[in-house]
């Protein structure tokens, strides 16, 4: 069983570059299944397992998909199905964003429901909700959702989001590009990551305006081509690298971040005691003086409010901060397992309903954890690197879902830290 080792107390220092995000790469390789003729080039595209999952996903439904490097390109013009393989729906949820391409381009799409996931269960309710309201019909039979547009094709639509679901904003929108008419998206998710995919979505001819504000409205057109797009930076590997800094850099330079992304996390650590400076390639982060960072409270919520996929790598933070920090997880149900993990570690947290409350302790103690999401992989490294002794971290198909080479980057900026994968180690 692969597992990484890190052995504690060593100083970070030196620079280290964020890769492309991973959660514009999925809707955008889903997008592409909109383009009727040309090819698309997709530029800094990380390495990771999820990326590989939507490039097969695509390429299953008869897209030509081929990794270049950094770059994938992408040619949808010979499309022959509209029923992604189940196995790839429901090892990641993120494959349902493939049903508005191809219920807008085709006027069918047969998904599989994505499975409840460890994070909490993960409806697609609203999905459904916007692709209704636009004329289509869902039928759900055999854990599979088959949707049926009028032969007219989709029509425009005003709809309100109960939530502003990331992936409810991306699928609505992609139908929205080839429907009759102007869809506005009330509600919708303002992510870095749906504004990226808007950016694509209108180099591909569609007209989109609004992404990032709360009203998304979308004027239908007939047809849509490749184009090329190079992807923003991961905010969320960049604010991991930022919260391992402030705990145990030097004066940690993470490049390519974007700190306009990130404005609740740099806020949060400057409350903690830390130090930024942003210029126009990254951000440097050095911890708060007394070389302990002080305790702070966090709630998570949507963009722009502090981020959930940022909420374990924090919560491992404070448990060494000075004082008492409660840290609220609002938008899903379950999302504090990697608290039992950093408890192995002989952090002292409880959870109250749906806040972890966080006594500092003055150090962590290595030990045999377990990755839970991939987030909570990369939080249990960050603990590994402020306890004392070695940690052994286990379940890293989840790290490697969503981090390009986080042992590699963390290496690079000093850690001692290693990736053992059965008999061989590098
Ligand atoms: C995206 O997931 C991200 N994934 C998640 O990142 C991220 O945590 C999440 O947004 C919230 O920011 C990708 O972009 C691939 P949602 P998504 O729809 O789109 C409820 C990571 O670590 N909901 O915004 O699935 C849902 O249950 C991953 O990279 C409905 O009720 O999230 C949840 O409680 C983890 N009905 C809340 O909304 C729906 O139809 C937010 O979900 C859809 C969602």
């Amino acid at each position: 069983m692969a597992k990484i080792i890190v052995e504690g107390g060593h100083r970070l220092e030196g620079s280290v570059r964020v890769s492309g995000a991973k959660n514009a790469v999925l809707p955008i390789l889903a997008a592409s299944l909109l383009a009727a003729h040309g090819t698309s080039r997709i530029e800094d595209v990380p390495h990771l397992l999820d990326v590989e999952n939507m490039m097969a996903t695509v390429a299953a439904l008869g897209a030509r998909v081929e990794r270049d490097g950094q770059a994938v390109s992408v040619c949808a013009e010979n499309i022959h199905s509209v029923e992604p393989p189940h196995e790839l729906v429901r090892r990641m949820r993120a494959s349902f964003v493939v049903a508005g391409p191809l219920l807008a381009r085709f006027g069918e799409a047969v998904i599989a429901l994505p499975g409840g996931c460890n994070i909490g269960p993960r409806p697609v309710d609203l999905h459904i909700k916007g692709f209704e309201a636009m004329g289509a019909t869902a039928t759900i039979e055999g854990g599979r959702v088959h949707f049926r547009a009028p032969k007219e094709g989709l029509r425009g639509a005003r709809i309100y989001l109960d939530i502003p679901s990331v992936g409810a904003t991306q699928n609505i929108m992609m139908a929205a590009c080839l429907a009759r008419g102007q869809t506005i998206i009330e509600n919708a998710a303002k992510e870095p990551e749906n504004v990226d995919l808007a950016n694509y979505l209108n180099a591909m001819g569609a007209r989109v305006r609004g992404a990032g504000t709360d009203t998304i409205r979308i004027d239908g057109v007939d047809e849509l081509h490749g184009a090329v797009h190079a992807v923003i930076p991961d905010r969320i590997e960049a604010g991991t690298f930022l919260i391992a800094g402030a705990l145990a850099g030097t004066g940690v330079y993470v490049e390519n971040a974007v700190s306009q992304h990130l404005m609740s996390l740099i806020a949060k650590l400057e409350e903690a005691g830390a130090r930024m400076e942003d210029d126009v390639n990254g951000i440097r982060v050095w911890p708060s003086d007394g070389g302990r960072l002080k305790a702070v409270d966090v709630k998570t919520h949507y963009y722009p409010a502090y981020p959930t996929d940022l909420q374990a790598q924090i919560v491992a933070a404070l448990a060494t901060a000075q004082g008492t920090s409660l840290v609220t997880e609002t938008v899903f149900e379950n999302r504090f397992m990697h608290v039992a993990e950093l408890q192995r570690m002989g952090a002292d947290i409880h959870i109250e309903g749906r806040t972890a409350i966080i006594e500092g302790i003055d150090r962590l103690e290595g030990a045999r954890v377990t990755a839970t999401d991939l987030r909570a992989g990369a939080a249990l490294v960050i603990a590994g690197l402020m306890a004392e002794g070695e940690t052994e971290i286990h379940g890293l198909h989840h790290i490697d879902r969503g981090y390009d080479d986080l042992v590699g980057k963390f290496r690079a900026l000093g850690a001692r830290i290693r990736r053992v994968d059965g008999e061989n180690e590098n």
